[in-house]
């Protein structure tokens, strides 16, 4: 497709459903195999998701042959984009060694040097394959440390799948997130407000001395893609550590993003324990938990007493995850301030230029995020999950489809993420495109009213 990005080029722009009967097709089928048609309850929105058949650099093509500049990045993994050429040939290198020992190796070691280098808290570590497991070993770690029940987490954190940590994610954060999770399987964790460090306390207070961590992630995601208030991750430190409970970062989407060494490194805020995925394992799956030397140890097997059993599984380390992640955060270090220093400028260029883009056409927008992180919310300026959960849903899948008419993909409703591999140019055009979108939405929506 040609791209059509940018102001003006609205009369030409074709309809999602024009440009995708593939993917429409696709997805009849998908339906008949999978539950919803889908492998991941965020990649469903209406009307039906775009099916992608390659990808490379800053761009992904559907089955249709259209091309998109990818904003999703793999649900934020990508921080080099796809298929940077120091991923491919490290893991190019690798599959001709194996690509599964079950073993340790000298891979594995490597990567994990290189966390314990570049990560504050990461005196130790332990890897698995997802981020659900590593936060669900977290809260395993924190537990068996402290020999303590609760766990505070924040209104719209996402955690990933376990079971325990899928408590209050949605709005209104206090009912069940879906059938077949007991009460009983959440009764330890507690949700507090995020961005409010009174709210913890009161958690924290309610917990009566019963409080393993407070865990979130320092830039919430799902809920927002809200950055923490200045002072905030200082406040919950000393909350943690007056209450005898570990501070727990979720950095599977920060970690490596925000900075080299994450947000802890960005915020200057330790935290005893963190969980990292996503951009560690440069694009492969992965997860990791880490922390101090003196809580990692209770996972020894070799210890005697007071052993807390954490995973692994089967495919931890796997060599292809181990030789991806080695070569993307070895080339994040040694390029560190060029890669961040450019991210943080895009980012920030993206949100500015977009929120001026839509509001010089009277939408009412904000872009929330830090560094090379984003999400544009439509009527609402949020500074936690719940005032993001006022925002106008419809307004935003609208834009986020709008924006795939124009060439730029973004998973609608959910954050999106500048990589190294998109240009000043895509940048620009992601801005004008939002201008176009903002444009047609502020004539559809005065069309109605005068109707
Ligand atoms: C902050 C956060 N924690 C945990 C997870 C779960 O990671 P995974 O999808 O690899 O299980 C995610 C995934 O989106 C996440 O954003």
């Amino acid at each position: 497709m040609h791209f059509k990005y940018g102001a003006g080029a609205r009369e030409e722009v074709a309809s999602y459903r024009e440009l995708t009967p593939a993917s429409s097709r696709l997805f009849d089928r998908a339906k008949k195999v999978f539950a919803g048609g889908v492998n991941h309850n965020a990649r469903y929105y209406a009307p039906y998701p775009m099916f992608v058949s390659r990808a490379r650099g800053q761009h992904i093509w559907d089955e249709d042959g259209n091309r998109y500049v990818d904003y999703w990045m793999g649900h934020m993994a990508l921080i080099l984009g796809h298929s940077p050429q120091v991923v491919t040939s490290a893991l190019r290198r690798q599959v001709g060694r194996g690509t599964h020992f079950g073993t340790g190796s000298r891979l594995s070691l490597e990567l994990g040097e290189e966390v314990q280098k570049t990560v504050p808290c990461a005196e130790a570590m332990r890897f698995c394959n997802t981020g659900a497991e590593a936060t669900m070993y977290l809260v395993r770690l924190a537990r068996g440390y402290t020999r303590r029940r609760k766990v505070v987490k924040m209104a719209g954190g996402w955690h990933g799948y376990g079971t325990e940590l899928n408590k209050g994610v949605r709005f209104p954060f206090s009912s069940s997130e879906g059938e077949g999770i007991l009460a009983e399987e959440q009764a330890h964790v507690k949700t507090a407000r995020f961005n409010d460090a009174e709210d913890a306390r009161r958690a924290v207070a309610e917990a009566k001395g019963d409080v393993a961590a407070i865990f979130l992630e320092p830039v919430l995601g799902a809920g927002g893609c809200i950055p923490a208030k200045r002072g905030y991750l200082e406040e919950l430190r000393e909350i943690a550590d007056g209450a005898g409970a570990l501070l727990a970062f979720d950095e599977i989407v920060t970690g490596y993003r925000l900075s080299l060494g994450g947000a802890q490194e960005a915020y200057g805020v330790v935290p005893d324990v963190a969980t990292l995925g996503k951009v560690a394992g440069g694009g492969l799956p992965i997860g990791m938990v880490c922390g101090s030397k003196e809580v990692l140890s209770m996972a020894d097997p070799a210890r005697k007493a007071g052993f807390v059993s954490i995973g692994g599984g089967t495919f931890s380390e796997n060599p292809l995850s181990m030789a991806a992640g080695l070569a993307t955060v070895r080339y994040l270090r040694t390029n560190r301030s060029r890669v961040y220093g450019d991210l943080e400028r895009k980012g920030r260029e993206l949100r500015t230029g977009v929120d001026s883009a839509l509001s010089a056409r009277g939408v009412e927008a904000h872009t929330t995020g830090a560094g090379s992180l984003f999400l544009t919310h439509f009527g609402v300026d949020p500074s936690d999950a719940e005032s993001s959960a006022k925002g106008d849903a419809a307004a935003a899948h609208r834009y986020a489809i709008g924006m795939m008419e124009r060439g730029g993909f973004i998973q609608p409703g959910h954050p999106g993420a500048v990589s190294t591999a998109h240009t000043e140019r895509d940048i620009r055009a992601w801005i004008a495109a939002s201008a176009a979108v903002g444009e047609q939405m502020e004539r559809k929506r005065k069309s109605k009213v005068s109707a």
